[in-house]
């Protein structure tokens, strides 16, 4: 009987496990971090998922700003199958030309502002590591303060929890590194009375997504630059969430005109492979070492290629001023709708907090959910929307009008 036969010849395969025997499998499997699983999910295609019980999303998350091309985009599959059946990995005692190529095209983008000017890239596996190894690159200035901004958010490793504002995330890991003051967000006027000549950086998102996708301005930027500059600090720019056009430029910073010392990306950078950047210009990217820091994955030349075919896709089909109309489109026919609960839409291009005037943004996105839509409520009177950057008129039209339907209607669902 042929291997085939054999396979065809067994007994009859067990029905899919349902949502409900995934979930319970899932309590006893995985470590308890993330509370339990909203849904157990399949399959994805483009802007789809479908859970175990054969249910079909749309998704408006993109896997917290990561599917920038949706699921299963046919060039970022090539790219990675490709690359994995030539040469899947070499560590970092070796180098590969997808590295190297995703690493001048991420230098291009922090330096758009100055071209020209240096720029080197120590490639990570995640946000939280792109932003520790900016962390550790700011201790070789010689000074250890760090000026981090309230309401901030970097990541889960020692170094970056210090960066972060959040109590709750922080206090069950202290002591953590030190010399970090946070200032009021947006307050450059705070700000400039926070950083001195032993301040060693800034480190600033230019939108804040966790705390529900607030946006400081350009301004707010252009005066940390001035700042950091007259004091000889770096100015270090955290785009893990808002970079890699999701708010319709490669840098949600790139319209303040500024050029940072430090600019860590990740998430949207490799549609779902992990893959995380840290590039620093002029003499910051001369500060790390042989021997400073490392990494056995980073850089690896499946997750190169990853980020080489996002940035050739989103450049292909123009997906950055798609980011600007559709996310204008978003908020345009969100705030036209004129809902008593819709305060506003705040952000940019595709990421964007949809702000209530009351604490019902967890139980609309559970009714989204229930619905068919996927989004989330990093605050308590906003909900998050970070959708694939190939949405389409249609997809953002029914979403607005999913979450017109989802929003409590009466004051008794309010309160
Ligand atoms: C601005 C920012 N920095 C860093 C991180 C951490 O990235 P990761 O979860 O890939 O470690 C996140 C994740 O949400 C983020 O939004």
């Amino acid at each position: 009987m042929s291997e085939q036969n054999e396979l065809s010849a067994s007994p009859a395969a067990p029905a899919p496990a349902s949502q409900a025997a995934w979930t319970a499998r899932y309590r006893n499997a995985l470590m308890n971090t993330f509370g339990p699983p909203k849904r157990v999910f399949v399959r994805g295609e483009g802007v789809h998922l479908w859970d175990a019980d054969g249910n079909r999303y749309t998704d408006f998350l993109a896997g917290i700003a990561v599917n920038a091309l949706g699921h299963a985009h046919p060039a970022v599959l090539a790219a990675i199958t490709g690359q994995l059946s030539t040469l899947g990995h070499v560590s970092n005692f070796f180098a590969t030309p997808a590295q190297i190529e995703l690493a001048e095209r991420l230098s291009g983008f922090v330096t758009a502002n100055e071209p020209g000017t240096p720029a080197r890239v120590f490639f990570a596996n995640s946000g939280t590591e792109a932003n520790e190894a900016a962390f550790k690159l700011t201790r070789l200035t010689g000074r250890t303060r760090i000026v981090a901004m309230e309401g901030s958010f970097h990541g889960r490793t020692m170094g970056a929890l210090a960066i972060t504002h959040n109590r709750a995330y922080r206090e069950p890991f202290e002591p953590l590194p030190g010399d970090v003051s946070f200032v009021p967000y947006g307050d450059a006027e705070a700000l400039a009375r926070a950083v001195d000549d032993t301040v060693a950086a800034v480190v600033i998102e230019p939108i804040q997504g966790e705390n529900g996708v607030v946006d400081p301005g350009d301004e707010f930027i252009r005066a940390a630059r001035r700042i950091t500059h007259a004091h000889g600090a770096l100015l270090w720019l955290d785009e893990v969430q808002t970079g890699m056009g999701r708010c319709g430029e490669w840098l949600a910073s790139s319209g303040s005109g500024v050029t940072a010392d430090v600019v860590t990306f990740a998430k949207g950078l490799g549609n779902g492979f992990p893959i995380g950047a840290c590039v620093a210009t002029g003499a910051a990217a001369d500060l790390l070492h042989p021997g400073n820091h490392g990494t056995t994955f980073g850089g690896n030349p499946v997750a190169a290629v990853a980020g080489l075919a996002v940035i050739g896709v989103i450049e292909r089909d123009r997906l950055l001023e798609a980011s600007r109309r559709l996310g204008d489109r978003l908020a345009d026919r969100m705030m036209a709708a004129g809902h008593p609960l819709v305060a506003g839409v705040r952000g940019r291009g595709l990421l964007r907090g949809i702000v209530l005037t009351a604490d019902v943004a967890g139980a609309t996105v559970e009714r989204l959910l229930e619905a068919g839509w996927v989004a989330n409520a990093p605050r308590p009177a906003v909900i998050r929307v970070a959708p694939p950057l190939i949405v389409t008129e249609a997809d953002i039209d029914g979403f607005v009008q999913a979450v017109l339907d989802a929003l409590p209607s009466g004051d008794a669902d309010v309160g």
